[in-house]
């Protein structure tokens, strides 16, 4: 299916998303927020998809929800709505790792729609805020709650209460993003990393993916015995034997997701 506001590639096992609607900076509008649904859907339902990219344009990865949509909204119907719910249930429904690669603005919805990836790989160009202060709001989809997480209180509080930016080194020095690579080599590196993933056995990527969510949710010894029960059932596995039988015989590991 053809959409408007974003594209979709599938190369090489990795599903590229693109936010595209460059008149806006790549702003998150309904329709966008739709269609985002819609495509990470299909990619983690689809068999030759084994991990997903999602990008935006060298300018802007996205400079937020979309404020001339939203200026006319009153609160029956955002509430009635459930503005943007979807989306963040979609990203939390998503079994398949997303990376985010993003340059030039990270703002307001498209930062936390970031941070709503598993990792971000940053470009040196990119620049990450909370600016919701500064139109009356707050953050709306997980920027008070995944910021606090990724950096803690002292700078998502700072982020949050005055609107400013962090530049790609701060969020790096911070820990809000795994990477940070030159402009031009963003995607290069991001698609490499999505490769490195798509090589791996899929039961276990899913596994890693799961057990390091739930370290978000719940105290450090429930996480470690739900890691070490995961970890066990891995040797149900038919690729646990591949992966060490290859280690041992000093060869590639060919793994069939069984
Ligand atoms: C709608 C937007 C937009 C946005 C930019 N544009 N951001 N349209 N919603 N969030 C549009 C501009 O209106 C303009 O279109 C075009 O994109 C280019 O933007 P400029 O402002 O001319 O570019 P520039 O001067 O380079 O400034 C870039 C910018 C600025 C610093 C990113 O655009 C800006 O401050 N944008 C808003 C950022 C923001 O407040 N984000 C948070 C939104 S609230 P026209 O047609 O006018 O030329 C949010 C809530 C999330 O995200 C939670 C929801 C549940």
């Amino acid at each position: 299916m053809a959409f408007e506001t974003i594209t979709v590639e599938i190369e090489d096992h990795v599903a590229l998303i693109r936010l595209d609607r460059p008149e806006a900076l790549n702003a998150l509008n309904r329709e966008l927020a739709g269609e985002l649904c819609q495509a990470l859907r299909e990619a983690d339902a689809n068999d030759k998809v084994r991990c997903i990219v999602l990008s935006g344009s060298e300018k802007a990865f996205a400079a937020g929800a979309d404020v001339k949509e939203m200026a006319r909204l009153r609160y029956v119907e955002v509430f009635g709505d459930n503005l943007f719910a979807g989306l963040n249930d979609q990203f939390a429904a998503t079994r398949k790792p997303i990376v985010a690669a993003v340059a030039g603005y990270v703002l307001g919805g498209g930062c936390e729609l970031a941070m709503a990836c598993d990792f971000i790989i940053a470009a040196d160009t990119a620049k990450f805020g909370l600016p919701e202060i500064n139109l009356g709001i707050i953050a709306g989809i997980g920027g008070t709650q995944r910021l606090v997480r990724a950096v803690g209180k002292a700078k998502a509080m700072d982020m949050n209460l005055t609107g400013r930016f962090m530049n790609a080194d701060e969020a790096e020095r911070a820990g809000l993003v795994s990477r940070v690579v030159p402009a031009k080599k963003l995607m290069e590196e991001a698609m490499g990393a999505a490769q490195k993933i798509a090589e791996k056995s899929q039961i276990s990527v899913m596994a890693a993916k799961e057990a390091v969510n739930r370290s978000f949710e719940t105290t450090l010894a429930e996480g470690i015995l739900f890691e070490r029960r995961l970890f066990h059932s891995m040797f149900a596995t038919e690729d646990q034997k591949e992966g060490m039988a290859a280690f041992l015989e000093k060869r590639q590991a060919q793994f069939r997701d069984k």
